[in-house]
């Protein structure tokens, strides 16, 4: 356990040692957004070292205090913590900026110069972290760029953001291109959904608790809903999103993480490769799904929260004929002693009703119910119910007797909330990533052949796609996705939870 009071919600084993991290795309959303505001919120709890310098680094000329005012104010802006200026002033003394866009010797020139210069200052030991918040186009180089001034003192990691390629055969040329730089165990390849508590609760649930595990099977389990849902749209990013489609945004990666740690198999350890040798036995064994087990929609206009919203070809920079699915539910089975026959039902999409993502276990119903008077209605099967976001918790619905005369039973919720149950609030997903990759643990990151079986599935799909055109929009915005969807688990006697 830490014993740095302010620790509290990343348990710290040991301070991550001096280094320098530079952050390429720092003129852009994710490192005002989400970066700059963790790297703040870390410096609060002091889980930073005491010798830590940041290099912004983008094409846009600015001077050294214009990116530590733009960054003071991202993080005032963004940031969970209260903002203090003492810890501010901490962060902000080693925060230097580069402009350049790597493609002139020159540049890349300065920003070595620059990082040994606050070595020097610093004593950070050589330690680097390279953290690409660029668009792909751009990795290579950079890529190329540091690899060749890659020196043998300290360390070096490098992480990447998402996309991590757009089919298996481009993420394969990107794994190649960093592998001729760097070993596999000095690349952080994110997946932010990894970095949620919620999402890692899901192995403490398992693997934690005695109860769970011997029931945790087909034997037991009567099938498995993952939901991703979000009520924003595409947010101005078109010129990413009509590439990618739901498909490639939120199914290739976060939806098939949250698959793979609910069906995986006990790891030996919580080592990187233990967790991660798991996760892939999973991935490689989802199978292929057929035609009619996909479904893929569009929304139109319609009503969130309250609000008229666009329909999707409507949305600027988006064609007016557009075939990007914002939307996908589907049907997998995983292929093992575990899993065989249990239908993992998934779905994600833009615009829908609420924002919620779920992981709901369904059990099976109880053999022999003996009460007469209860009606099949109100006896529903039990449900373990893992609260991702928001609302954080974990809920099991089981039947319990209504009090007065006769046995009517009704369902009810055993529920844990995380705000209920700890005081402390929950840590963003990219500070527990950041802090991991400054400590060299890459559990929480996804590891190579993981990528390449999340694109072999992916890739199957979207080939079968190409032989049809659905009639998009077919889901208002505001709805629950196309009649489709609900049609996938009706054919099965199944529905999707109630909402
Ligand atoms: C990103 C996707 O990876 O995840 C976005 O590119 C999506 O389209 C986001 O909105 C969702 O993340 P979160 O943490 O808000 O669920």
């Amino acid at each position: 356990m830490t014993e740095n009071p302010l620790a509290e919600g990343l348990s710290l084993r040991r301070t991550p040692d001096p280094c320098a991290l530079v952050i390429f795309g720092a003129s852009g959303d994710l490192t005002h957004k989400k970066l700059m505001p963790a790297l703040y919120s870390l410096a609060v709890r002091r889980l930073l070292s005491p010798r830590f310098a940041i290099v912004g680094v983008a094409r846009t000329e600015e001077t050294d205090d214009g990116f530590r005012e733009d960054m003071k104010q991202a993080v005032q802006r963004h940031g969970r913590d209260e903002f203090r200026q003492d810890v501010w002033d901490g962060l902000a003394a080693a925060m230097r900026y580069v402009a350049t866009d790597f493609s002139d010797e020159g540049g890349e020139s300065k920003l070595h110069d620059l990082v040994d210069e606050l070595d020097g200052e610093h004593d950070l030991g050589g330690n680097r972290v390279y953290y690409l918040a660029v668009p792909p186009p751009a990795f290579p180089t950079i890529v190329e760029a540091l690899g060749k001034r890659k020196s043998d003192q300290g360390w070096t990691r490098l992480i990447v953001e998402k996309p991590f390629g757009h089919d298996l055969a481009s993420a394969q040329h990107l794994t190649a291109l960093l592998r001729e730089h760097f070993a596999e165990n000095e690349i952080f390849r994110i997946d932010h959904y990894l970095g949620k508590e919620t999402v890692q609760n899901m192995l403490a649930l398992r693997f934690a608790n005695g109860i769970f595990e011997p029931i945790w099977n087909r034997q037991f389990i009567d099938h498995v809903q993952i939901t991703v849902a979000e009520s924003i749209g595409i947010e101005g990013r078109a010129g990413y999103y009509e590439q990618a489609g739901a498909i490639r945004d939120i199914f290739q990666n976060h939806l098939l993480q949250l698959l793979a740690l609910t069906a995986m198999e006990p790891p030996i350890d919580f080592t990187a490769e233990s967790v991660r040798n798991e996760k892939v036995k999973v991935l490689k064994s989802i199978h292929t799904p057929g035609p009619r087990s996909v479904v893929r929609g569009q929304y139109g206009r319609g009503f969130v929260e309250g609000e008229e919203v666009p329909a999707y070809r409507e949305e600027q920079g988006v064609a007016s004929d557009s075939m990007t699915e914002t939307f996908v539910a589907a049907k997998l089975y995983v292929d093992n002693w575990r899993w065989a026959d249990t239908p993992f039902y998934v779905r994600m999409g833009k615009r829908l009703a609420r924002r919620e993502t779920t992981i709901a276990i369904q059990f099976k119903r109880a053999p022999h119910p003996p009460f007469a008077e209860t009606s099949a209605d109100e006896l529903r099967p039990n449900v373990l119910l893992v609260h991702v976001q928001p609302d954080e918790g974990v809920s099991l619905a089981i039947g319990a007797k209504v009090p007065g005369q006769g046995m009517t039973i009704r369902t009810v919720h055993m529920d844990f909330l995380y705000g209920g149950a700890f005081r402390t609030g929950m840590p963003e997903a990219y500070e527990r990533l950041i802090l991991d990759a400054l400590l060299g643990d890459a559990t929480l990151f996804t590891r190579a052949d993981e990528i390449d079986e999340q694109w072999l599935l992916v890739d199957t799909i979207v080939a079968a796609w190409q032989r049809d055109r659905p009639a998009f929009p077919n889901y208002a915005a505001g709805t629950w996705g196309p009649p489709s969807s609900d049609d996938l688990l009706r054919r099965d006697g199944r529905s999707w939870r109630r909402h």
